[in-house]
């Protein structure tokens, strides 16, 4: 909780999508992510929270109630590693659950929020992402979900601002008790008074549907109105450099994600990622667009047979255009400024985010887009420099 934190969307890495629970998920993981992470210059780029997710803990409280590390996983314990994370200069993350047990069974926070928060606090943690398997129903008689959720998030909340310490608080309250973009608005208000950011949707998982699931329902509708700064939709963790994808379908991650303004949380052996790979995650660009200030979530604003075309309007006037093709084979996308939201006076500019080819337009963005392949524009509303006459645009992505 607190007015200043997340004021873009949070960048970094968890570790949940890519190990899970298996052995590599230890402290080597995460001292060698932070070595990866100064190494490859992601920190410069925005990357800086070193996240655990679920089984750092053991499965029962010690006999003071207090949570207990898995020391086979984190044999120095867990200060010693966030004296090691912010001795690269980046910030720790964990993860805990508002239930009973976390989704991997081991022990919750239910009923030690304080005592827990005070834990985080005291190996400086930064960032806690509260998830929410074996909700505490019992304890509230006659409430629905989300109420149950709105007094359990809100006693988290709590305990950690009386901790004194500045913590990213993400909550994954609405992924379980609902929802539809009215019961967001209705019965889930409270969300952005709790914490940064929430969890909405499925567990992303290594393939291009879940890509596909998980963009559909970060574009439920009335839910993009909700994000901003300090209280962002999360689209869940990036899958790039996992192995079950191509290259266009991780480049379409992370440009919708970017346009969605989800938090880009790489979940990954970082060492292994390709030199391709690596230059979707470090397309300083389309970052710039995940974490530019004005902080609209970006929005469908025309679709048709296959495909959506998306508007982000961004500070000083811009806009970030995603001409996204769902479909399995290739098809012209064609848009116009005026519905992606330019008032008209064209020409104007247009900058390709990963060719980064600059052409000028009279009004009409229209782009010949591979299957599972996006373009991504920043438009300017006058024509730049160094802009090449064209009337209409057409750009080719590379098949994938
Ligand atoms: C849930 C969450 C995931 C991950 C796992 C851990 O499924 O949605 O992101 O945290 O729990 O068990
Ligand atoms: C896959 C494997 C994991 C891990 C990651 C690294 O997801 O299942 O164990 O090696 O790749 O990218």
């Amino acid at each position: 909780p607190g007015g200043k934190l997340a004021r873009t969307p949070p960048m970094g890495f968890n570790d949940w999508a890519g190990f899970e629970c298996n052995s590599q998920m230890n402290e080597k993981l995460f001292t060698d992510t932070a070595d990866q992470i100064v190494k490859l210059g992601l920190d410069k780029l925005g990357y800086n929270y070193v996240n655990i997710d679920d089984c750092w803990m053991q499965h029962d409280r010690d006999a003071a109630g207090n949570l207990q590390v898995d020391a086979a996983r984190f044999p120095h314990g867990m200060k010693w590693l966030g004296d090691y994370i912010h001795g690269k200069g980046l910030k720790f993350g964990t993860y805990e659950d508002a239930g009973y047990k976390t989704c991997q069974g081991a022990a919750g926070s239910y009923g030690h929020f304080q005592a827990d928060a005070n834990l985080y606090a005291s190996w400086g943690i930064d960032y806690l992402k509260l998830d929410y398997c074996y909700q505490p129903m019992d304890a509230f008689p006659g409430k629905t979900a989300s109420q149950v959720a709105q007094i359990v998030y809100h006693q988290a909340s709590e305990a950690l601002l009386n901790t004194g310490r500045p913590m990213v608080f993400s909550e994954s309250a609405p992924a379980y008790v609902c929802c539809t973009g009215s019961d967001f608005t209705d019965e889930l208000a409270w969300l952005p008074n709790e914490g940064q950011l929430w969890r909405f949707g499925s567990d992303i998982y290594d393939a291009w549907p879940s890509v596909l699931q998980n963009y559909g329902e970060a574009n439920t509708p009335g839910l993009p109105a909700h994000g901003g700064p300090g209280h962002w939709n999360d689209a869940d963790m990036l899958e790039i450099g996992n192995g079950g994808m191509t290259t266009t379908e991780y480049q379409s991650q992370f440009t919708l994600w970017a346009e969605m303004a989800s938090p880009l949380l790489l979940s990954t052996n970082l060492a292994k990622l390709s030199a391709e790979q690596l230059a979707v995650v470090t397309n300083p660009d389309v970052i710039a667009v995940d974490q530019d200030k004005l902080g609209v979530q970006g929005s469908i604003v025309q679709s048709g047979n296959g495909y959506d075309v998306l508007s982000r309007p961004l500070s000083g006037g811009d806009v970030a255009v995603v001409l996204f093709n769902k479909g399995d084979t290739a098809q012209t996308i064609t848009t116009t400024g005026q519905a992606v939201g330019l008032t008209t006076g064209a020409p104007f500019a247009l900058k390709d985010l990963v060719t980064k080819r600059t052409t000028a337009s009279d009004g009409i963005i229209s782009a010949n887009v591979a299957p599972h392949g996006t373009a991504m524009y920043r438009i300017s509303r006058h024509a730049q420099k160094n802009t090449e006459p064209s009337v209409a645009v057409t750009v080719s992505s590379p098949a994938p």
